[in-house]
């Protein structure tokens, strides 16, 4: 055998998505054995190879620095050291015959494991993490997704500290085997591709339940979590229930095992992992109780649960013929859980939740130096691709062909693509491809949203000639890294007439569109377009892009007056809520470039007090009505980032609010209390939205301190003592350090409550907060080695708190960088999800550019750094 050592330390080679190549042979079934000890494990892999008619002789398998090689054999016989090339990544087989077992043996260190890729150790548990490419540091194995085999494994472990053995499919036999040691075997009768293998052994407590299909299958369902946990898992079996149930009612879709294993871990890279028949869960989605989770940890247990469950066929059944078409999977399944979520809870809030994050995460990364298509081109770290652009942009794109389409074309598409590609490895092509066979539509310019990256702005204008109102449409598109010419996009416009009255306007239109549910959906296709509506009374108001149907910025020519009159009027609650922020953000964009301190006008404390009395509307949306824009949603809207001036601008508006309507504002908090203490039900979580939307302006009036205080002590839940507690953490109020010690003490044991600890501690707007976070890092509760620890500080201070982390100094730049290359020691994956914020330099102006440049530069600087950080540090730099 020749060990190819200098591979090792190679920096990865780009892989592009015009280079695909088929596989050169196919797998029957694989056999695997893991003997797992203390502090090794034995894996035995027994695979059933057929190479493909002309195809060469020769066997490339994937492989990884971390496993030892301890047995090779073809057909039982020994593969002699002059028929392999072993490198750090690839073992390569000179001849292999046409039809032949593989066997492989290699010895792994799970305890070592602190990348949580490939067999590791979390919480006194053995679990394992495939996705993207984490089989092959199991075993030496094609390692792509387009090769999909039967699995059989077979797990041995210690009976006394590993009572629970599991992996994908359906249990087979178990078994003493003598020693202390005992084993399990399981079958999984559906051909996966290796990201989707999952094992895991260990101690763990189990919440039961069954659910019975559509056809009768009766399936066992079983939530796995560490004993002290149990109490924790209602929820999450609850929203497994209900997933199951909404696939077979909306998509015909079907559970297809006897058995849906759920395991959460605490030492999680992601949020989730759709593994066939054995999900593996970041604690984060599976547990939570009314005293330590919040409603918005409810609803994001239920979506991540949703998600994972509706991957089984999407993703699972169909998974993906290479990397670069995930969001065949992910954004395919992220809109399936979003439309999950609406129909639980309140379609216009989820929607209204899914825009802000796409326009804080998303937008910036289309606009910035990481820019990248939905399905992206080349790629050194695939781990690097799992962003916000493949899952959200991606999710838009799936709901953008619904809205062109209409659903019952859509769910007709769904089926043919099922029908075309179930058991199979398809791209994104024949998602569309079966779109348009179903439908009829022509898909063929709408595909570019694939292909090209960066937000789209659309400028909307109006003309009138007679009584007809034309709207005009505009589309442009900024360069982004490798595109520096875009082609016009094909986007659904949804439109609404709102006439003088506030009622919906219909009238005939002359251009590419058609009216459905009083809102008029137009394609635009051109980069200028024309569309007539006949007729139209005077005064009419247009509503452009209802429900936010496109993902594009959207620019038009509305006065004041007419926001404030959408805002109220319209009767799609994303216009309303948008007509508002937008009312909003004038002024203080205004506030900030003029540095004005002028009064706000009238008209905004009419639309502020006018949804305070609303009481027709859902108290959730109301909540939101009357919540300003954002820091990070305002920088967005300025040339150039002014952190402080946004800062300030903001408070002093909220400020102007309190003080306007301090009595009408206390009075609807005061109604808002639960007369029968705390419920999960849509309405108590909806009025705690709306109360602790109103607290952070009661905060602000002259018994802030005392009122917020007393939210905080009587709080019967842990929705409603974050919300006082964040106001707390920005203040200065004297309770400040005790309150937060206390919180502390009283949740020391408790990982996931902790974790908001350090989250609400890393968004404080106060000046002191760099060193604060700094000095946190130091604390007895913090660790490099858990990624939620290192989110809930590190990424909610860079990512969320735009103020503090673009100190002028540039001292929060130079701490994410120190934290980059401190993680990047024990976690390249998660190290690297830290470096976008750095990159953001285009945005700011000196001395923080140049701070920012240094900050990145300093990461570059140190040796032995992953090709998973280098890849975006350098990128982020071009
Ligand atoms: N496929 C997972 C999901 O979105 C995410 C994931 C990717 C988890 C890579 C772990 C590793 O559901
Ligand atoms: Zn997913």
């Amino acid at each position: 055998m020749v060990d190819v050592r200098s591979a090792a330390s190679a920096p990865k080679q780009e892989i592009r998505l015009e280079d695909y190549e088929a596989p050169a042979f196919t797998i029957e079934s694989i056999n695997l054995i893991f003997r797992l000890h203390d502090d090794y494990a034995e894996v035995e892999a027994r695979s059933l190879f057929r190479m493909k008619k002309g195809a060469g002789s020769e066997l490339r398998l994937d492989g990884g620095p971390y496993m030892d090689l301890l047995a090779l054999e073809i057909d039982g016989s020994p593969v002699p050291d002059d028929q392999f090339v072993k490198s750090a990544e690839v073992l390569q087989l000179r001849s292999v015959p046409e039809k032949f077992e593989l066997g492989v043996v290699t010895r792994l260190r799970p305890r070592e494991n602190t990348r949580l890729e490939g067999l590791y150790f979390s919480g006194g548990n053995f679990c394992t993490q495939c996705e993207a490419e984490g089989f092959r540091h199991i075993t030496y194995f094609p390692d792509r997704p387009d090769v999909l085999t039967r699995y059989h494994v077979r797990i041995e472990a210690d009976t006394k500290s590993c009572p629970v053995l599991l992996s994908n499919g359906n249990p087979g036999q178990k078994g003493d085997l003598g020693d202390g040691r005992h084993f399990a075997e399981w079958n999984d009768p559906h051909p996966k591709p290796s990201y989707l293998f999952a094992l895991v052994a260990g101690n763990l407590a189990c919440q039961n339940d069954s659910y019975t299909t559509a056809s009768g299958r009766q399936v066992d369902l079983n939530i796995y979590v560490s004993e002290q946990d149990l109490d924790k898992c209602d929820y999450a079996m609850q929203s497994l229930k209900r997933s199951m149930a909404w696939d077979e009612e909306v998509f015909g879709l079907e559970y297809d095992l006897d058995v849906y294993n759920i395991v959460a871990v605490s030492d999680f890279n992601m949020g989730a992992m759709e593994n066939k028949g054995l999900n593996i869960f970041n604690t984060k989605y599976v547990l939570a109780s009314p005293e330590t989770a919040t409603d918005a940890d409810f609803d994001h247990v239920e979506g991540v649960i949703g998600h994972e469950y509706f991957h089984n066929w999407t993703g699972n059944r169909v998974t993906c013929r290479d990397w670069f078409q995930l969001s065949l999977k992910e954004g395919l399944t992220v809109f399936r859980d979003q439309e999950f979520s609406s129909d639980m809870t309140s379609r216009a809030v989820k929607r209204l939740d899914d825009v802000r994050v796409l326009r804080m995460l998303q937008f910036p990364e289309d606009a910035g130096p990481l820019a990248h298509p939905v399905r992206p081109e080349k790629y050194i770290e695939i781990n690097n691709f799992y962003t916000t652009t493949v899952y959200n942009k991606g999710a838009e794109v799936i709901r953008m062909m619904h809205s062109i389409i209409g659903p019952e074309a859509f769910r007709k598409g769904m089926d043919l693509y099922f029908e075309r590609h179930d058991g199979q490895a398809a791209t994104c092509e024949d998602f569309a491809a079966a779109m348009e066979d179903a439908s009829g539509a022509d898909l063929k310019q709408f595909r570019l949203w694939y292909s090209q990256a960066g937000t789209p702005k659309v400028t909307a204008r109006r003309s009138h000639e007679g009584r007809d109102l034309i709207i005009t449409l505009e589309q442009s598109c900024a360069p982004s890294p490798g595109q520096g010419v875009k082609l016009p996009y094909h986007m659904p416009i949804r439109l609404g007439l709102v006439g003088p009255n506030g009622g919906e306007v219909t009238a005939d239109l002359e251009g590419d569109g058609k009216w459905e549910d009083g809102s008029c959906i137009v394609n635009l296709r051109e980069t200028h377009q024309s569309f007539r509506f006949k007729n139209v009374p005077e005064g009419t108001v247009p509503s452009i892009l209802r429900g936010f149907s496109a993902p594009v910025v959207l620019d038009h020519d509305l006065s004041d007056d007419e926001l404030a009159f959408l805002a109220v009027q319209d009767s799609d609650p994303f216009v309303r809520w948008e007509s508002t922020q937008d009312l909003y953000s004038r002024y203080l964009v205004k506030q900030v470039s003029e540095d004005g301190e002028g009064h706000p006008p009238e008209l905004l404390l009419q639309v502020f007090t006018g949804h305070l009395a609303d009481k027709a509307t859902d108290p959730a949306l109301v909540a939101e009505l009357l919540t300003l824009p954002g820091e990070i949603a305002l920088g967005q809207k300025m040339e150039s980032l002014a952190p402080e001036r946004i800062h300030t601008a903001r408070e002093t508006l909220a400020k102007a609010f309190a003080d306007a309507s301090s009595e009408n504002i206390i009075d609807l908090y005061q109604s808002l209390k639960a007369a029968q203490g705390y419920s999960h039900e849509q309405g108590a979580k909806a009025n705690r939205r709306l109360r602790n939307v109103l607290l952070n302006y009661i905060a602000l009036m002259p018994d802030g301190e005392e009122t917020t205080q007393r939210r905080y002590a009587e709080a019967d839940n842990m929705t409603d003592c974050m919300a006082a507690l964040s106001l707390i953490s920005h203040s200065n109020f004297d309770c400040r350090d005790k309150v937060l010690q206390e919180f502390y003490d009283k949740w020391r044991q408790n990982d996931l409550v902790i974790d908001k600890w350090f989250a609400v501690q890393a968004q404080s707007k106060r000046s002191d907060t760099v060193s604060k976070v700094r000095e946190l890092t130091q604390h007895e509760a913090f660790t490099f080695k858990n990624p939620n620890r290192l989110r809930s500080l590190i990424s909610t201070f860079s990512m969320l708190n735009q103020v503090r982390f673009h100190e002028k100094n540039g001292e929060g730049y130079r701490f994410l960088a120190e934290m980059i290359v401190r993680v990047d020691e024990l976690n390249p994956q998660t190290a690297a999800r830290l470096v976008a914020p750095l990159g953001r330099w285009g945005r700011v102006d000196e001395p923080r550019k140049g701070f920012m440049k240094d900050a990145l530069m300093s990461v570059l600087k140190v040796s032995n750094l992953s090709d998973d950080v280098r890849e975006l540090v350098e990128k982020s730099l071009a």
